[in-house]
């Protein structure tokens, strides 16, 4: 029998949806227009640029972080939320309804922390036709020194209070968005719970200061001279972003039906945050570099990956690593992997051997010429040969069209070798290594049953020193 086709569609929190992908509350959700291209591109829904407190921005906004060639691999942002009028939003997302009632439209909202103030921005965005309401309770910078934002997010009552009221008037989903902003996310992620929230979405932006002009000594993005921290995005904060919605789904206390955000920008990135328990993903700093078009290779990836594996729904595989993520005390330490360096794919570079001697263990070599290995020579003897040698042997012909990727021209001297006895295993070579798939870290067989520190610990089989210092908080 074959497997069914795969679908996109999902239900979050009770909101029937298209597909998982969202745009996240930001510039590319700045008014109707723009919605509607999104929607009209593929995106399944869109989370409004927030509504609410009248503000003012600051011109310039924006900085960014590049890396080795790659634009914006973090950005910086000291926005505030929509400088547009409240009426005009709610006017837009109602046309937008309107036009587009199968995608999905939820109103982002912050106002000041007063019951009445909230209730009322409530039901004119419900009014208006919002699918749902996702609090905004990350903001990190202006909006928090205002009583709003993160000031809220970070302040578990806070968190509560507001959340509290805004279910005593909501008749549709709501959505609490935390920041990051915070020493342990489970704790507003509780709160939030606890008043009643129906999902919570995560993250917002992470504070930050993207650098320093060493002309004129002042800071980006500039404003007449001076900055103020901002909110960090974009793929830099991908891995901070998967670690906290691990931690709160992986509370009981906390867990809700959760809208992975951070760093998404491809169908893998979404497949990742959907295997740790989110229920659809929400995008932005890749909209705002590449476009909405994005969404045509985030569907057809995720739907071919999805046939690959069998799976038919996003509910399939929808937390499938959280199992996989554990305390320290649970890992194997009787688990035991060396680095393999495959001849034939080694172009010589030596990359591995540098960081192995610098930055790990001293345990790669580069003694390939010798008959057998010379157990009698030290460390540093191998050391002093090895960089003698280095500046006299020849380098392999990278520019031979591919052809380098073969120790047939690359000296068999260049080639290093590892001393699998001493490897630790740390992965660092295989990280370095600019050849892909040319050092792969294998398992070896050490006899010994699984056991981790837990385990030892129960057993007895720690010194005393090292029980004193266990974290007793686990
Ligand atoms: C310029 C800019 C403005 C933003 N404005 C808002 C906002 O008004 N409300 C909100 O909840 N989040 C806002 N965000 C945060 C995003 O919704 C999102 O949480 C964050 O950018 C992380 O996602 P990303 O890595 O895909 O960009 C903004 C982000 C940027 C870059
Ligand atoms: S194994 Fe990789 S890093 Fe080491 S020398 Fe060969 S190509 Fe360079
Ligand atoms: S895995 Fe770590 S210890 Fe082992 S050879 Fe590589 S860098 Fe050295």
């Amino acid at each position: 029998m074959s497997t069914p086709k795969p679908t996109l569609e999902t239900t979050f929190a009770g909101i029937k949806c298209m597909n998982p992908f969202w745009l996240a509350s930001a510039p590319p959700t700045n008014c109707g227009e723009q919605v509607m291209r999104a929607f009209d591109a593929g995106w399944g829904g869109a989370v409004w640029k927030t509504i609410g407190a009248p503000i003012t921005n600051v011109s310039s906004r924006y900085s960014s972080i590049d890396w080795d060639g790659h634009r914006m691999m973090g950005l910086n942002n000291i926005e505030l939320i929509s400088d547009r009028p409240t009426e005009v939003n709610l006017r837009e997302i109602a046309e937008v309804k309107r036009r587009y009632p199968k995608n999905i439209v939820i109103a982002s909202l912050m106002v000041e922390s007063k019951r009445e103030t909230w209730h009322e921005i409530v039901q004119r965005a419900e009014d208006a036709g919002a699918d749902g309401l996702e609090l905004n309770f990350g903001c990190p910078h202006g909006m928090s020194e205002r009583g709003m934002g993160s000031a809220v997010g970070q302040v578990p009552e806070y968190c509560e209070q507001i959340t509290s009221w805004v279910k005593e008037k909501a008749r549709t989903p709501v959505i609490v968005k935390l920041t990051p902003n915070i020493s342990d996310i489970r704790m507003p992620a509780r709160a939030a719970k606890r008043a009643g929230a129906d999902a919570l979405s995560a993250i917002n932006t992470i504070n930050s200061i993207t650098g320093i002009n060493l002309d004129n000594f002042q800071p980006n993005p500039n404003v007449d001279g001076k900055s103020s921290h901002g909110g960090y995005c974009g793929p830099a904060v991908k891995p901070i972003a998967l670690n906290m919605v691990q931690q709160v789904q992986s509370d009981p206390a906390a867990a809700l039906p959760l809208s992975g955000i951070g760093g998404i920008g491809t169908w893998r990135d979404a497949a990742e945050f959907i295997l740790l328990g989110c229920g659809n993903v929400q995008v932005c700093t890749a909209v705002m570099h590449y476009g909405y078009r994005i969404i045509e290779d985030m569907q057809d990836g995720l739907l071919a990956w999805m046939a690959e594996k069998g799976f038919t729904t996003i509910d399939d595989f929808r937390g499938l690593s959280l199992p996989n993520v554990t305390d320290w005390k649970y890992l194997n330490l009787n688990y035991k992997i060396v680095a393999r360096i495959h001849e034939d794919l080694c172009i010589g570079c030596q990359l591995c051997y540098t960081a192995c001697w610098d930055g790990a263990h001293q345990c790669i070599h580069l003694d390939r010429t010798a008959p057998a290995p010379d157990t009698t020579r030290t460390p540093a003897m191998v050391e002093a040969t090895s960089a003698q040698r280095i500046s006299t042997t020849p380098i392999p012909k990278l520019d031979s069209g591919g052809a380098a990727h073969s120790s047939a021209i690359t000296p068999l001297e260049r080639i290093p070798r590892v001393d699998e006895e001493h490897c630790v295993g740390c992965n660092l070579c295989a990280l370095v290594c600019p050849v892909e798939n040319c050092i792969t870290m294998e398992q070896i067989n050490n006899g010994l049953p699984p056991q981790n520190w837990d385990e030892r610990t129960s057993a007895g089989l720690v010194p005393e020193g090292a029980r004193e210092v266990m974290n007793t908080n686990g």
